[in-house]
């Protein structure tokens, strides 16, 4: 039986609170391990000169709170999952720790560029204005307010044919995706070959095996989807991850002639430099094309929140489904959303966002051209990463890794593969300001050539 030492003192009394305190402070620094049997309570109140109920009130805190857990006959235990004493996280490599940090993933914004003032107005607006009542539960498919402003933005901006009904607020593509399938029941889903390696695991998990599509230079071969046998397909028309093409005209013509269902992921669509954005997919064909979008990309990925356009039918399944999974979205930054979208706020800082990306990528694409000119780099009409094509013995996971070490977010495309092809990895530059890109790229340069850094 385990001997407890807990100091109590008498005279400020609180005795089954201050027990309670001792043992929840042991068993979360592992001091009491998960599974450890605790005294009877009549022991340990004689142990500890106090009377039994200050025991059994403390042990039946510590056993409402989780900590501990009491069986009948068996006695009081340590609980199995609380008690693990936290890791210490991992040394920071050496080679990174004066690195400067440009972010986690290629595809990630510049998040010191949050619009926080902005932002701010819209919530206090919200909090200020709106009923108690409209902080209850919310409709699972979005709040109307911020649907019909979505509708307005997605007709004006992607060319989209929506209106409010056919809008599903979610917590991001990634949701918008793993709703939209469970909906449909796809066991067969169609993808780019290569693309987004994080997204597997979420297609699995609602049901569809991922049958991979060659991409070239003009996208997805729409001639091999058709003879995939695939129900439905996933891609990025826009700008496709990792390579960055746009799908071609001839393309999008095929990919709508082909009459499956087309699952359109618009993750970066608001981020086209040179042109105009190419307008998506479900505006040609609204009765086969599931389109879902998100300010991860335009604001910041911790928001949450995205939508899914779909033809009438699906988008009350996707809704019913959200409200019996979890009951929808935050209503508070649902209308802070819509607020920010009707007073033109969204506007301002794509346009400003838009402008300060093109720089960065244009550095970015300039440095390596003059100091990399053995690298191809591709896909850099739109977004907020550059696909980098290594000469043909090129070692992609060292690409990545001298890039990773530099601080920017880089991923060798070899994981994103299904079939072989050229070494690549996928930089992104949201965070690389314009005056460092030539640094980085010579110190890239001197480290991708396996030269010591002083
Ligand atoms: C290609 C692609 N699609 C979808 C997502 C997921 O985006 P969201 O944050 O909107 O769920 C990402 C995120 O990095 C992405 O890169």
């Amino acid at each position: 039986m385990t001997d407890l030492h807990v100091p109590l003192d008498r005279q400020q009394g609180g005795l089954a609170a201050q027990l309670a305190a001792e043992l929840r402070g042991s068993i979360r620094d592992g001091r009491l391990a998960p599974g450890t049997r605790l005294p009877a309570s009549r022991d340990l109140a004689a142990d500890l000169a106090v009377s039994r109920g200050v025991v059994v009130e403390a042990y039946e805190q510590l056993v409402a709170e989780g900590f501990l857990v009491s069986r009948v006959g068996k006695g009081t235990h340590v609980a199995a999952a609380v008690s693990a004493p936290r890791q210490a996280p991992p040394p920071p490599r050496e080679d990174t720790v004066c690195a400067p940090f440009y972010g986690h993933r290629p595809t990630s914004p510049d998040l010191s560029g949050f619009p926080r003032e902005r932002w701010l107005a819209s919530v206090r607006h919200v909090l200020s204005t709106l009923p108690s009542d409209a902080f209850d539960y919310g409709d699972p498919g979005g709040v109307p307010e911020l649907r019909q402003e979505l509708a307005g933005y997605l007709k004006r901006v992607r060319a989209a044919s929506v209106r409010p009904e056919n809008l599903i607020i979610v917590g991001g593509v990634a949701q918008g995706l793993s709703l939209s399938l469970h909906v449909l029941g796809v066991e067969r889903l169609a993808i780019e070959d290569p693309s987004s390696s994080r997204q597997f695991p979420l297609l699995r998990r609602a049901g569809a095996t991922p049958v991979p599509v060659p991409c070239d230079d003009e996208g997805l071969d729409v001639k091999a989807l058709a003879a995939s046998g695939a129900e439905a397909v996933l891609l990025t028309p826009a700008h496709h991850y990792p390579t960055g093409v746009v799908l071609s005209p001839g393309r999008r013509a095929e990919l709508i002639e082909w009459g499956g269902i087309v699952l359109e992921d618009d993750y970066d669509a608001e981020f086209r430099f040179d042109r105009d954005p190419v307008g998506c997919l479900q505006g040609l064909a609204p009765d086969r094309v599931i389109l879902s979008g998100s300010v991860s990309k335009s604001l910041a990925p911790g928001l949450r929140l995205g939508w899914v356009a779909a033809p009438e039918d699906l988008a009350s399944a996707v809704r019913q489904a959200r409200g019996e999974l979890d009951l929808g979205s935050p209503v508070i930054e649902q209308y802070a959303l819509a607020h920010f979208l009707r007073t033109g706020g969204y506007d301002r800082h794509l346009r400003r966002t838009r402008r300060e990306y093109r720089r960065r990528r244009d550095a970015l694409v300039t440095a390596l051209n003059e100091q990399l000119p053995e690298i191809r780099v591709r896909g850099i009409e739109a977004g907020l990463h550059v696909y980098l094509e290594l000469p043909g013995d090129g070692d992609e996971a060292a690409a990545a890794a001298a890039a990773q070490a530099l601080g920017l977010a880089a991923e060798p495309v070899g994981p994103m593969r299904f079939r072989p092809g050229p070494p690549a990895i996928v930089v992104g530059f949201a965070r690389l300001p314009a005056h460092r890109a030539a640094g980085a790229v010579r110190e890239l340069k001197v480290r991708m050539s396996g030269q010591r850094i002083d």
